[in-house]
């Protein structure tokens, strides 16, 4: 179970911004925002009361045995959850050739289209031990299919028949991806109809690179249903979903646009990533449910610790008061190391012997807290135990769920991203793609131009 520790988001220990019972007074407002959100049963709830996507995952297990390795295809939350799954649960090392594998797979997401990258892997794995998962929800996003069209290229050059090496998980009926299916035979699984990109961790869209790589799915599942409970039924008082909706809220009412996520654990630094997208996709809007123009949102920016101490501690301590900060904290790693004493005549030294490398990790999470409480810079910390599959399941769920209770709260709808729109079509009639000439037409020819 996820622990939470705000001490350091109140005026009490800040000596500014909002205090505990402040926030308390607002709560009922939360609550009901969060009882909204949970009574409408949105996609990534709903998924959690059902097998079906776990056993369509699992019904695949003995193909996925025939293969050393799972390569995704896609992109956004088509791509971000598989990472932040596989790196957080798998070991650091897992794809590195002599990683002792037990017969799993080894993933890799290739989300951008990148040349140089995508040659990285591609050259680098054997495509006769390769199932490539092809994921869109819609099956136009043009860096998901250009992928798929180079791998089926890589595929056919090797005479490797396609329906055995591709699985596709899509929508459920629409899309490019579902009609070449059906034509070719070829394996697919379902982004329920109800579950956007940035939702889609916990659908077959995450959950078959993990499964497929040992990640203990149903565990997942149990972690996220375990948190909806606990979120939903706390007391506003003691509840850490309705307390840290409203410190955003009112570090977004107050101008502190930037909402920083820390892990102090390279393990937990995807999930800031895969928090990322969602934070940033969810609430950035420029309208508002009633049509009115808000341009909200705040600014997500993830770092590391202890590497962004040395990189960005010192604007969050001392640049503008623009930020509330989330540190992720491990308390148990799976593997540690003893500090040898050596030196211990250099003072400089000395004091680290005999301490474990976590303890120092930790410590400097700690000190950085406090720093930047003295500072007023408002942060919380949200503690992992361990690095676990319900624990992972739970974090997902909280940072849905709080997304979701942000977007009622802000009163814009979480589940859209209009605002990409534009700048894929300009980009489809720049590649040529027939109806989107004209979404070219206002800035090309005598347009007002400064290159340098
Ligand atoms: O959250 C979202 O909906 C987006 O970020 C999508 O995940 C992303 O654009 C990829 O879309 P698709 O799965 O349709 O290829």
């Amino acid at each position: 179970m996820l622990n939470f520790d705000f001490s350091l988001a109140f005026k009490e220990n800040l000596g500014t911004g909002v205090t505990y019972e402040e926030i308390l007074e607002r709560s009922e407002v939360a609550s009901e925002a969060l009882k909204k959100v949970i009574d409408a049963k949105p996609g990534f709830i709903r998924i959690l009361e059902t097998k079906e996507y776990l056993e369509e995952v699992k019904n695949l297990t003995s193909w996925f045995a025939n293969f050393e390795n799972v390569v995704v295809l896609g992109i956004g939350g088509s791509a971000l959850g598989n990472i932040a799954l596989h790196n957080s649960l798998k070991p650091l090392n897992w794809n590195l050739t002599d990683f002792d594998r037990k017969g799993k797979a080894r993933v890799f997401v290739v989300d951008n289209v990148d040349p140089e990258f995508v040659n990285a892997v591609l050259s680098k794995i054997d495509l006769s031990r390769t199932l490539f998962n092809v994921i869109s929800k819609s099956g136009t996003t043009a860096e998901a299919m250009a992928n798929y069209l180079v791998v089926r290229g890589f595929l056919d050059k090797a005479g490797l028949s396609p329906a055995e090496h591709l699985l596709f998980t899509t929508d459920p009926e629409k899309g490019v991806l579902r009609t070449i299916a059906r034509k070719e035979g070829i394996k697919t699984l379902t982004i329920p109809e109800d579950v956007g990109g940035r939702f889609s961790i916990l659908t077959p869209v995450g959950l078959a690179s993990a499964f497929a790589e040992g990640i203990n799915i149903d565990a997942l599942y149990i972690g996220a249903r375990h948190g909806l409970e606990r979120y939903k039924n706390l007391k506003a008082s003691e509840n850490p979903l309705i307390l840290n909706a409203l410190l955003h809220l009112e570090a977004i009412n107050s101008g502190k646009n930037i909402s920083v996520m820390m892990p102090y654990s390279n393990r937990l630094y995807s999930l800031a990533d895969w928090y990322r997208q969602l934070w940033a996709e969810s609430l950035g809007k420029r309208f508002d449910r009633d049509g009115r123009e808000v341009f909200t949102g705040q600014t997500p920016v993830k770092a590391l610790g202890a590497v962004d101490q040395h990189s960005q501690v010192q604007l969050y301590n001392e640049g503008p008061k623009d930020k509330i900060i989330t540190f992720l904290k491990l308390e148990n790693f799976s593997t540690d190391y003893e500090i040898p004493a050596l030196h211990n005549d250099i003072e400089a030294l000395s004091y680290l012997g005999g301490k474990k490398l976590s303890t120092l990790l930790n410590s400097e999470q700690y000190g950085t807290a406090l720093a930047l409480a003295k500072n007023g810079v408002p942060n919380l910390t949200v503690t992992f135990p361990e690095l676990n599959e319900e624990n992972v399941g739970e974090f997902i769920l909280y940072y849905e769920l709080l997304t979701a209770t942000m977007g009622e709260l802000l009163h814009i709808n979480p589940y859209d991203q209009p605002g990409v729109e534009l700048g894929k079509k300009i980009t489809y009639g720049l590649m040529g793609r027939k109806s989107y000439e004209d979404f070219l037409k206002e800035y090309s020819g005598d347009n007002w131009r400064l290159k340098l």
